[in-house]
């Protein structure tokens, strides 16, 4: 919050996984927020479990980012301070059989979006990067400076965003923005009434282990064992939702404070392998994960975690949650919604 001033946010895909808990915390804090989702990959329960943890109400439009009159009228009907921009395609495999929806949703849904801000003098922006920008040539810990390349249409997708939001605040100096490349997020609302909830079998870690612990799936099938790491599994650096919630709350600060086009990493700092994170799950929730070797999953790269310096420096903001509460939190909303949402 700046001083006294109430602020109102737009919050794009504010029913999603990362969107919720972030709406949450920042209604904690005193904002307003406005949700835009059009609900293709969330459901609208989310918005009731929302005002039921913060015992405030939501206004939320179910709209396309793509249509931009119906946008418009969202913008004319209500003063926005900045938006945080969560809504986008998501899942990398599916981005490469159907490469058009991804282009189209995510880059055709940012340019409509920043079409409308530059019309309506909305010139603050946060928006969800990801780690995947790093592509597979770069040593972890990936700094914020280093060459982006892409493997995948999900990825060059977050590319260019990220470029075109660059340009737009070299073109006029009045836009403050800040790219947030996200780690790998995992966990829930300590409440466990929000969490992830995947459409159909999950292509993430957690969520497929938690299904396997809820009794849905038999067991977790560990993509290679022969990578080198520590025992041979996959290292990522997994950060709490909740945590990278508290990030975009420091990021939208930044953007009142600061003009021009900022990027900073989300993440640990710290890497865990595959078989790490299955000990500390079973630890954590008293549950027995078994699980399979298999062969390497297409595409994964060995190790990548986060340089946060910059993040620590000149955000101030660092993660503060452990694996161990990140299976906790994870474990809770599944349990307590082995259906998620429905
Ligand atoms: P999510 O799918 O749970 O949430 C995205 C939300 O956006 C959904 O509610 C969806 O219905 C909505 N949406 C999608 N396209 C829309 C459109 N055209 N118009 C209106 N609403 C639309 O995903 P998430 O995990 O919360 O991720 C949020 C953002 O963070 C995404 O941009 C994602 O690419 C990025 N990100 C996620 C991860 C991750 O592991 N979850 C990692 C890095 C980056
Ligand atoms: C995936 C995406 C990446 C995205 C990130 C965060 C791919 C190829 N990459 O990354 O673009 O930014 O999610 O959302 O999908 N694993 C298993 N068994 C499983 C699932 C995963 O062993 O059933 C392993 C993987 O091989 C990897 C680790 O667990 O080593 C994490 O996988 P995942 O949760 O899918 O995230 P990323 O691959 O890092």
């Amino acid at each position: 919050m700046e001083g006294d001033k109430w602020m109102n946010l737009l919050i794009t895909g504010g029913a999603g996984y990362i969107g919720s808990h972030t709406v949450v915390r920042l209604l904690e804090s005193g904002y307003d927020v406005v949700i835009v989702d059009n609900y293709m990959n969330s459901k609208p329960e989310v918005i009731k479990r929302i005002e039921r943890i913060t015992e405030k109400r939501i206004k939320v439009y179910e709209v396309d980012l793509r249509d931009s009159v119906a946008l418009e009228q969202v913008f004319c009907e209500n003063h926005f301070d900045g938006v945080i921009h969560f809504a986008g395609l998501k899942a990398v495999g599916e981005s490469v059989d159907f490469p058009l929806d991804y282009y189209d949703n995510n880059v055709v849904g940012t340019l409509v979006l920043l079409k409308v801000m530059e019309k309506c003098q909305v010139q603050n922006i946060v928006f969800s990067s990801s780690a995947t920008v790093y592509g597979d040539k770069n040593q972890s810990p990936l700094v914020e400076t280093m060459p982006l390349s892409t493997t995948n249409p999900y990825g060059t997708t977050k590319w260019m965003i990220e470029e075109m939001i660059k340009d737009v605040t070299y073109a006029n100096p009045n836009w403050s923005a800040v790219n947030l490349r996200y780690f790998n997020p995992i966990g829930a609302h300590p409440s466990g009434m929000i969490g992830e909830d995947p459409n159909g079998i999950p292509n993430n870690l957690m969520p497929y282990i938690t299904q396997v612990a809820i009794g849905k799936r038999d067991y977790l099938s560990v993509f290679g064992n022969d990578y080198d790491t520590i025992d041979g599994t996959g290292v990522r650096d997994y950060i709490h939702v909740m945590d990278l919630a508290e990030g975009h709350l420091k990021a939208f600060d930044y953007t009142l404070k600061h003009k021009g086009c900022h990027v900073f990493n989300l993440g640990t700092g710290k890497g865990h392998s595959v078989l790490e994170v299955i000990r500390f799950f079973e630890k954590a929730t008293k549950t027995q994960i078994p699980y399979q070797i298999e062969k390497r999953r297409p595409g994964d790269i060995a190790t990548c975690y986060a340089s946060v310096n910059k993040a620590e420096k000149d955000l101030k903001w660092k993660a503060k949650f452990d694996m161990f509460k990140m299976c906790e939190d994870a474990w809770r909303w599944q349990s307590k919604n082995p259906n998620g949402f429905e």
